[in-house]
């Protein structure tokens, strides 16, 4: 039984206090199937969020089987919450988006019961001759009865749906509404659609109908034309437009005693639910990281782009080092050589530590940009792009931990190829690079590892991917004029600047690494105006780079974003 007792929800805008719902009273009965129909902005989609949780009612009180709502909330199994917009990833099919939301939402110990709640599913939704069909190319009702589906994988006993008929052509409102109608009807579960439709509502036990914010009507759909004083359903809301909402809502509460419908449950005990266990934070992982896969696998260009940058980018860096890294001149003692000859060489000297120098310095740098640009491109759009559905199920008990380490395992596969690939392709095609390999294969893993994390941490904190992809490009566009490799920054910014810079790290990192015994003097040559740090502090520093990511990621994967 859910019963909604004055509740009010108000919002403030520009220091206004607008009431979005007033003083709604509700008394739904098991098993009922409800509509809240209504005019477009009357508050029918703010009405379900506040029933749902979602958004907290201002005053009033909201009891669930005589459970104050407010004290004890909805444990997510008992409730079914259908929003406006699709919710399933377009990659997968129908029974691969059902078997992901039954491990993501209950606790199954073995296959067996998965396919069993699957099938039962399945059927029950009218899904099984097309469970194995690709959500991309589902129609619109068909997608409809998908997001019905994956909400009955906890069997809820209350389920709220929201325009999960709009859109749709007669013939398919019909059938989802019937749908809906034998949802309620095959268990004790009370079904509430909102709807601006007026159609099918004989299908319907309870009506409810609000108006600017008010409840001014709710009772059975036999009695809603006799109550408007209108012969169809069609003319109640140019009806209600003839009226103030106050005089509509005050009309409504003289009435109210001879068309509600009194709850067929009442006297009686609520019926005790068995609480279902939600699904363990491990299995929530594994359940993830497996769907991640097969949605990046199955899409093509998406691999495309990842396998070109993976063999183009190295090749590109391979192609200047190609004529090799000759040991640089040393000064030789010439005792009988005249001073001019002596200027000379040590001219030529120092110009051959400049080439050398600058060759190493720019082949490191252009290295650790292209890692950077993969980077962006593994995770700027990774949370950002897929929020409604990730707030969904975060809604439906997904745990934020489970959520974040599924990307972390998905995102490090992806770093480790493309750093790995890149440090030993360049090495294969240029051996003269001097310094230790794999000391540089760290450096150059602890750069994208550094930049994923922090586009990672965008994409969880910006409400749009095209937010947060925007925002990475400029942040690896910034990299390479503030690491002051190329151009050294006036000396009171790069203070400022370089400590955020993970590209200045990775290459001054790598360049400490390979001065050894040959090439200081080159690599000193090129860094006279931009100091580099020893390796050790560069390490320290990329490390902290990819802490502060995944801290991004968190607090922006956990606040709620819709
Ligand atoms: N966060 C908000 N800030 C300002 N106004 C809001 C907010 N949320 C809702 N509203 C306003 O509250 C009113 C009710 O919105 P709601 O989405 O509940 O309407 P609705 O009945 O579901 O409409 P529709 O049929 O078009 O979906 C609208 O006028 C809307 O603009
Ligand atoms: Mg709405």
């Amino acid at each position: 039984m859910l019963n909604l007792h004055k509740v009010n929800f108000s919002i403030n805008k520009d220091n206004d206090e607008i009431n979005l719902i007033k003083d709604a009273n509700l008394n739904i009965a098991q098993s009922s199937f409800v509509a809240i129909v209504g005019p477009s902005g009357c508050g029918k989609t703010t009405l379900l969020r506040i029933i749902a949780g979602i958004n907290a009612q201002t005053s009033g009180t909201i009891t669930w089987n005589g459970r104050n709502l407010s004290i004890d909330d909805f444990t997510p199994s008992e409730l079914g919450y259908v929003p406006q917009f699709s919710i399933a990833f377009e990659e997968l099919t129908i029974s691969e988006s059902i078997v992901t939301a039954i491990k993501l939402r209950s606790k199954v110990s073995s296959k067996e019961q998965i396919k069993i709640i699957h099938d039962r599913i399945i059927l029950q939704t009218g899904l099984k001759d097309i469970s194995n069909r690709r959500v991309k190319v589902l129609s619109g009702g068909q997608k409809r009865r998908l997001s019905l589906a994956l909400e009955l994988v906890t069997d809820p006993e209350l389920l709220l749906c929201d325009e999960v008929t709009s859109g749709l052509d007669p013939k398919s409102e019909r059938e989802v509404v019937s749908l809906m109608h034998s949802l309620s009807k095959d268990s004790d579960r009370i079904v509430v659609n909102v709807t601006h439709s007026l159609n099918h509502l004989e299908l319907y036990d309870i009506i409810i109908v609000l108006y600017e914010g008010f409840v001014v009507y709710q009772g059975p759909p036999s009695k809603l034309t006799h109550y408007f004083s209108v012969t169809s359903a069609e003319d109640i809301y140019p009806t209600l437009s003839k009226r103030g909402e106050l005089d509509w809502h005050n009309s409504w509460l003289k009435h109210r005693e001879n068309y509600i419908v009194h709850s067929k449950v009442t006297g009686q005990l609520p019926k005790l639910i068995k609480p279902r266990l939600p699904a363990s934070g491990l299995n929530q992982f594994l359940a993830l990281t497996n769907r991640r896969w097969k949605i990046f696998l199955r899409d093509k260009m998406q691999i495309l782009l990842h396998l070109g940058m993976l063999l183009l980018f190295p090749i590109l860096v391979a192609i200047f080092g190609l004529d090799g890294i000759n040991q640089p001149k040393t000064m030789p003692i010439q005792t009988n050589a005249n001073l001019i000859d002596q200027l000379n060489y040590k001219v030529s000297v120092s110009k051959s530590h400049m080439e050398i120098g600058s060759l190493i310095s720019g082949l490191i740098m252009f290295q650790v940009i292209l890692l950077t640009l993969m980077a962006s491109n593994n995770s700027a759009r990774e949370i950002a792009g897929e929020r409604e559905i990730y707030e969904k199920e975060k809604f439906s008990g997904l745990r934020v931990s489970s959520y974040i380490s599924s990307k972390i395992i998905f995102l490090s596969v992806l770093v480790l190829l493309q750093s790995l690939w890149m440090g030993v392709f360049v090495q294969i095609c240029v051996p003269s690079l001097p310094g230790d390999i794999s000391t540089r294969l760290i450096v150059l893993i602890l750069i994208n590892g550094s930049m994923t994390s922090i586009c990672l941490g965008i994409s969880a904190s910006m409400k749009s991917p095209e937010q947060s992809s925007l925002l990475a490009i400029y942040l690896v566009g910034f990299q390479l004029p503030l690491s002051g490799a190329i151009l050294a920054l006036p000396e009171w910014i790069s203070p400022l600047t370089q400590p955020l810079i993970s590209a200045y790290w990775a290459w001054s990192g790598s360049l400490d690494s390979m001065k050894g015994e040959y090439f200081g003097q080159s690599i000193d040559a090129v860094t006279q105006q931009t100091n580099i740090q020893p390796l050790n502090i560069c390490i320290v520093w990329l490390c902290l780079h990819l802490i502060f990511g995944l801290f991004l990621t968190y607090t922006g994967s956990k606040k709620p974003q819709i």
